[in-house]
């Protein structure tokens, strides 16, 4: 085991497209998806402990509650030994917002342990831990650029150019259980093939980071702006404004119009002001950061 403190950059996602195709009879959805990791990061600190710590600046989060509690457990259980580590959360990414923020925790968790501990297990090792822990964690494990399919755990990665920036918003708005409710209210009408997002993980557009939110689509657009109080106010409001229009992430509420740059962040900020919605100037990134 190392003794010197490790640290591992857990970077949001977003969803550049994501097509959903039906439901299956395990109580998931098939999905046709394109995740990538943007330089939004919660920061993951793993030092020497006698017991298993798990400390994050946002209270609510700190100990069992915590999914890199979970992760811990499964990546001890999987090796057979004790978990025995502190690490330390610091939540930059805003949560349950549809950037795969704890799925991120999650997977730098996996990452950091894996090295801490000297287990030496392979990505594969570690990807077969991350899917019992939720269906995001797997991408985020290595991050990039990938399709995902089945619920989304099974990828195929690509090479695309990084440093593409977009916007991205937060509304403020939150609801108990939301990625299984956002499911629960899609209607046949929100279901389609997974064909255009097939098409675009393949095309030369996203592969040389030319590519922009006019060609993004989201199963979940409909479903959102019904259910999450105050995103539709703020989706209209940042539309009016930005060259690219709104795609939604994940469930959301978070949503990215791309390309975008500093001005135009400042004009959707000043714009959003009383609505309590954050305005972030991200890049797409595609290697994780472990020191
Ligand atoms: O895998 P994860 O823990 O993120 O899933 C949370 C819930 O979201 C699942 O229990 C399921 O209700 C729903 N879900 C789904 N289809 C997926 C992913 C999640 O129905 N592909």
């Amino acid at each position: 085991m190392r003794t010197e403190p490790l640290r591992s950059l857990a970077y949001a996602k977003v969803n550049l497209s994501l097509e959903v195709l039906g439901r299956r009879d395990d109580g998931y959805h098939d999905i046709v998806t394109i995740m990538q990791t943007v330089d939004l990061a919660d920061v993951i600190t793993i030092s020497a402990s006698e017991r298993l710590e798990v400390d994050c600046d946002d209270a609510d989060l700190s100990g069992r509650q915590n999914i890199v509690w979970d992760a811990a457990v499964a990546l001890a259980a999987n090796a057979g030994i004790v978990p025995r580590a502190r690490i330390e959360v610091e939540k930059r990414i805003p949560t349950a917002a549809g950037l795969g923020g704890g799925s991120a925790d999650a997977a730098a968790a996996l990452r950091g342990l894996n090295r801490f501990w000297d287990l030496g297990l392979s990505d594969g090792e570690l990807l077969a831990v991350a899917s019992k822990l939720g269906s995001d964690v797997p991408f985020l494990v290595t991050g990039g650029t990938a399709l995902g399919t089945g619920r989304g755990d099974e990828l195929e990665h690509t090479t695309t150019k990084e440093g593409v920036r977009m916007l991205l918003v937060v509304p403020p708005a939150s609801i108990p259980r939301k990625t299984p409710t956002l499911y629960g209210a899609l209607a046949v009408d929100d279901f389609s093939d997974g064909s255009r997002t097939r098409e675009l993980f393949h095309s030369r557009d996203l592969a040389s980071g030319m590519i922009s939110s006019d060609s993004c689509q989201n199963a979940f657009t409909r479903a959102a702006i019904e259910i999450f109080p105050g995103l539709d106010d703020v989706w209209k409001r940042t539309s009016g404004i930005t060259e690219h229009p709104p795609c939604l992430s994940g469930a959301g509420p978070a949503f990215f119009c791309m390309p975008s740059d500093q001005g135009e962040r400042d004009a959707v900020e000043e714009t959003l002001r009383d609505t309590g919605a954050m305005a972030y100037l991200v890049r797409t990134i595609n290697q994780p950061q472990d020191v």
